[in-house]
């Protein structure tokens, strides 16, 4: 918000008609001697045309003033007093301020300390946009399944924010997904926790790195969940931790099934306990200890269509 106008300008245009008493030492020529002066230059234009050449412009123009009371010595000094005069002097009787001078003179002034909090306006607006980066979904399933591992779960105390992993294993770089193909089998493992089925194996004996034995990673137990969180709840946790946290990709048709499946228990308010009996009916006995294979046909079975032990039915 630069002003229309320096404060010099305004000054120089306005100066007189704001300090109507003072006399300026840049401006010798003042209000009162524009009359005089008037009449110096009619009069020297009466006798003018004699030496005046040898006067050069820029004396002349500082001799403005001077010139008033010396008499004018030839048409250049004139001429060029004449060009400095009417610049350099305000008009004898200052027009009334314009309305929009008017206003600005009239206005309340912003105080000085508001440039501070002007000043401040792009770090908030950084810092602002950076809380706008933090979910890197919108999509409100992924902003509550972030919720329940990070708070509601509490997850995160012992898998890492980010799933690097702390006391309990790390789910990123699809490290989840290698332990336990199917969402199902996992479900199962964090309802009822690895304490249930201290020594045994579980999850992917395929797996990298060799098959799981529960409570072989020496700081303590996995804690059951199927008391502390709702079915919907344990789902959400588990789709932050396989796809987010993870990596595995949301596009597969198993991933699409089962997310939208989550989906619609969310929207629709479920609030169903974890029914481990009914999960342990949908597990592959080959992954999951105590998995009873009494589902063949899947019905009710979360983890999407193709979620669960679909190869479990073979093996
Ligand atoms: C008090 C700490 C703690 C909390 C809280 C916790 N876990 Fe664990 N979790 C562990 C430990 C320790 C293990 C490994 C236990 C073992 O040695 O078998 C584990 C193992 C797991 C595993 C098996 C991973 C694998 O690759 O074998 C999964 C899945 C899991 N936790 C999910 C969860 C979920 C989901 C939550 C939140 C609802 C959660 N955990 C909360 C400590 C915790």
């Amino acid at each position: 918000m630069e002003p229309a106008y320096s404060c010099r300008e305004c000054v120089r245009l306005y100066g007189a008609s704001l300090f109507p008493f003072s006399r300026s030492t840049e401006h010798p020529d003042t209000v009162t001697e524009i009359p005089e002066h008037l009449l110096k230059r009619s009069r020297a234009r009466k006798g003018g045309g004699d030496d005046a050449a040898a006067a050069s412009a820029g004396s002349a123009v500082e001799a403005t003033g001077a010139a008033v009371s010396a008499a004018p010595t030839g048409p250049a000094a004139l001429a060029a007093a004449a060009a400095a005069t009417p610049a350099d002097k305000p008009a004898a009787a200052a027009p009334p301020d314009p309305p929009y001078i008017a206003a600005a003179k009239a206005r309340k002034k912003m105080p000085i300390w508001a440039m501070g909090l002007v000043a401040c306006v792009p770090v908030w607006a950084l810092s602002y946009a950076g809380t706008m980066q933090q979910p890197a979904v919108e999509d409100l399933l992924y902003i509550d399944a972030a919720e329940v591992y990070n708070v509601t779960g509490g997850c995160a105390g012992c898998h890492g924010a980010a799933g690097a992993g702390g006391a309990g294993y790390a789910f990123s770089n699809k490290e989840i997904v290698s332990t336990f193909p199917n969402p199902v089998d996992q479900m199962v493992h964090v309802a009822r926790g690895s304490a249930a089925i201290n020594g045994e194996p579980y999850g992917d004996p395929e797996r990298p790195g060799g098959q799981r034995v529960s409570g072989a990673k020496g700081s303590g137990a996995m804690p059951a969940q199927k008391d502390a969180l709702t079915q919907v709840q344990l789902e959400l946790a588990i789709l932050h931790e396989r796809i987010v946290l993870g990596g595995d990709d949301p596009t597969t048709p198993a991933n699409v099934s089962w997310i939208e499946s989550v989906r619609t228990k969310l929207e629709g308010g479920d609030t169903s306990p974890v029914d481990l009996d009914l999960l342990l009916s949908c597990a592959d006995p080959t992954m999951t200890p105590g998995a009873t294979s009494d589902n063949p046909d899947r019905t009710d079975c979360p983890g999407g269509e193709a979620g669960g032990g679909e190869q479990a039915a073979g093996g």
